[in-house]
């Protein structure tokens, strides 16, 4: 087929595959930008692209776009030094014209794959991944700013975030303009104006990724994503469904004695086979209450608590 045996139909599934992730981590960022001004809204952002039909075919599209790029990019990599020979050693007879970037792809391309993967286990494994296998865990899939308030305040979160930002900007600096001329739009009155467009657009895609770690570290090492009233009331309406209290009556602080009251009784009433035969209540029903009450207390105690005080790994 002459998109995978031509070295320019290669080049094109590049620049295609190229195009579509630029458009999907502009997209992120603006996505992203919400959790800063509006972050309750940002929950409900990520509810949307959960587990749902629509939101999977997308994730598994972007999977694609990334598998198939990054295939290309190896190939076309290996086939320019086979054509290149030990010329690519020689480095005096490289044309001054060509950037350190168009010579970095790989490697830049390499550095972003290893921020990805970080961010993968950061983010999707614990949010779309644990909705998908059903598994329970302390923090809500869908409730986004919980993993921002996780992941950020690690210490090592926003170095390795700024070194994968600025490995971002210099593979999509280069990238942006490299595909239009791939597309065979490289005429003289173009490009100039191509690799301003490209600069501009990468620089604040990548400006803005950076102020937003900034921001997701200082307000995770306040606890402003456990404890703004706001974000509060929302993961309150998140533990009501799953314990079946009707949340609109309670203030934060009530649903949480009120939940924490109601799993010490149903505790003590296991303790007591024959007040809870007088109850009308058997050991099974006390077993699935205390096991849908539990996960609720731990979520409060993970909001109530310190970030050291408690453990939040899945229970599985
Ligand atoms: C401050 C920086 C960033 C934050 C806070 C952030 C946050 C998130 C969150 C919350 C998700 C959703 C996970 C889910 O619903 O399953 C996600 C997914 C993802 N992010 Fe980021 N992200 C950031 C930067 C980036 C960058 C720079 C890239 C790419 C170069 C990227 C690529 C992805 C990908 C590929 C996914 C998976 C999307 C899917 O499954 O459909 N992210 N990110």
């Amino acid at each position: 087929m002459w998109l995978t045996s031509s070295s320019i139909g290669r080049k094109l599934v590049m620049a295609i595959t190229g195009a579509c992730l630029v458009l999907f981590v502009t997209f992120h960022c603006l996505m992203n930008a919400v959790a800063i001004v509006y972050p309750s809204a940002y929950n409900v952002i990520c509810e949307f692209l959960g587990a749902n039909w629509y939101a999977l075919v997308a994730s598994l599209g972007l999977a694609a776009l990334f598998i198939v790029h990054i295939i290309y990019a190896v190939w076309l990599t290996l086939q320019n030094r086979k054509a290149r020979g030990n010329d690519r050693y020689n480095v005096s007879k490289k044309p001054a014209t060509v950037e350190w970037s168009s010579q970095n792809m790989l490697v830049l391309g390499i550095v972003i794959l290893a921020f990805l993967v970080v961010h993968m286990i950061q983010f999707w494994a614990k949010m779309q991944l644990q909705e998908i296998r059903g598994v329970e865990s302390v923090l809500p899939p869908s409730m986004g700013t919980l993993f921002i308030q996780e992941a950020f305040s690690c210490v090592w979160t926003p170095i390795v975030y700024i070194i994968g930002f600025i490995a971002l900007w210099f593979h999509m600096n280069h990238g942006f303009w490299s595909m239009f001329q791939s597309a065979g739009w490289n005429n003289i009155t173009w490009l100039p104006r191509l690799k301003s467009i490209a600069c501009w657009w990468t620089s604040i895609v990548v400006l803005l990724f950076i102020a937003q770690a900034i921001v997701f570290t200082v307000n995770a090492n306040n606890d402003f994503y456990k404890k703004d009233a706001t974000l509060r009331d929302q993961y309150k309406e998140v533990m009501g469904d799953a314990v079946g209290i009707p949340v609109d009556r309670f203030k934060y602080d009530e649903f949480s004695s009120t939940v924490r009251e109601h799993n010490s009784q149903l505790k003590a009433l296991l303790g007591e086979p024959q007040q809870a035969m007088q109850m009308g209540v058997t050991e099974e029903w006390l077993n699935n209450e205390i096991a849908r009450f539990e996960p609720v207390v731990s979520l409060l105690d993970y909001l109530e608590g310190t970030p050291a005080e408690t453990n939040v790994q899945p229970e599985n």
